[in-house]
């Protein structure tokens, strides 16, 4: 007997973002308005999905024909499994937030540290060459990002975290790349001011506020929140209030970061600047 294959919704490509929670992605209002400029069509939605859920979801999407799919937190790391092949900058960072489905195979990669460089470097005009970058987070995020700062020659990278171990890991992890390395979140030495602070810890998303380390910052300071869940949020507010010489939000890094997964998926750059405004506008 020959039976028909069945898809859902053939014409139109499928996309989408898996988190837990997902309400707060400004994802599929980023692809939608990629989608809209470059004149693709395709389907971008928000899917929420526990840890336990991660694999049946992704799997279910791919079975359905889906395209692919962007990963965020709490899924980056544990998305890994489900990966046949990883790009190399995924496999650095040891954390993928891009998914392409491609012949029955899933491949991984990861766009945020390309998306965090591009607004600092194109978009900010920022050089982080010979610059002291202190991050303060050890999670995903940071992973995400370590390697691609640490290309752009800083003079010192520090992680620090709260559990310092992990910010150990890290270092140890990443030290092949540069001058790396770690201390606890309430030790960062208040001795030298940094040039750059990349707040990566999901404090503010869960409305907490750790003290920020006040010796690290001066009036020559730029302050970065990889975070956007709240506007303004605590960073935000402490590194203006410290006096840092400029507070950034990361809107220019998610908007980046999306561009790249988009371009992957399209092979069509989206022009990112209208996109980051209309975003960083209606925050
Ligand atoms: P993500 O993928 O967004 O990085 P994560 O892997 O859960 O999320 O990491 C969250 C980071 O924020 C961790 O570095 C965490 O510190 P711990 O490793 O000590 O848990 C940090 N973090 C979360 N809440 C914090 C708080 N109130 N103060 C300081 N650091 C915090």
């Amino acid at each position: 007997m020959i039976s028909k294959t069945t898809t859902t919704n053939a014409s139109i490509d499928r996309y989408g973002v898996i988190g837990y929670p997902i309400s707060h992605s400004r994802s599929p209002q980023i692809h939608r308005l990629f989608a809209l400029q470059t004149k693709q069509s395709l389907r971008y939605e928000p899917l929420e999905n526990s840890p336990k859920e991660l694999e049946a979801a992704v799997r279910d999407f791919q079975r359905m024909g889906g395209k692919g799919l962007n990963i965020t937190v709490p899924h980056k790391t544990e998305v890994i499994k489900l990966v046949d092949k990883m790009s190399e900058r995924a496999s650095t960072a040891g954390a993928v937030n891009t998914l392409s489905f491609k012949s029955g195979e899933i491949y991984g990669d990861n766009t945020d540290g390309i998306g965090l460089l591009r607004d600092l470097t194109v978009n900010l005009s920022l050089s982080v060459e010979n610059a002291n970058i202190l991050i303060l987070g050890a999670g995903g995020a940071t992973r995400g990002i370590v390697a691609l700062l640490l290309e752009m020659r800083p003079k010192s990278l520090t992680i620090a975290n709260r559990s310092l171990d992990k910010a150990e890991a890290l270092a140890v992890h990443f030290s092949h790349l540069g001058p790396i390395s770690a201390c606890a979140f309430n030790a960062v030495p208040n001795s030298h001011p940094y040039d750059l602070i990349i707040n990566a810890t999901s404090a503010g998303v869960k409305g907490e506020m750790p003290s920020y380390p006040s010796g690290a910052i001066s009036n020559a300071t730029y302050c970065y929140d990889l975070s956007y869940g709240l506007n303004p949020t605590p960073f935000s507010v402490w590194a203006r209030k410290a006096g840092a010489r400029e507070s950034i939000m990361g809107w220019g890094m998610l908007v980046e970061q999306a561009a790249e997964s988009f371009n992957l998926w399209r092979g069509v750059r989206p022009n990112t600047a209208p996109v980051i405004k209309e975003i960083s506008i209606n925050a």
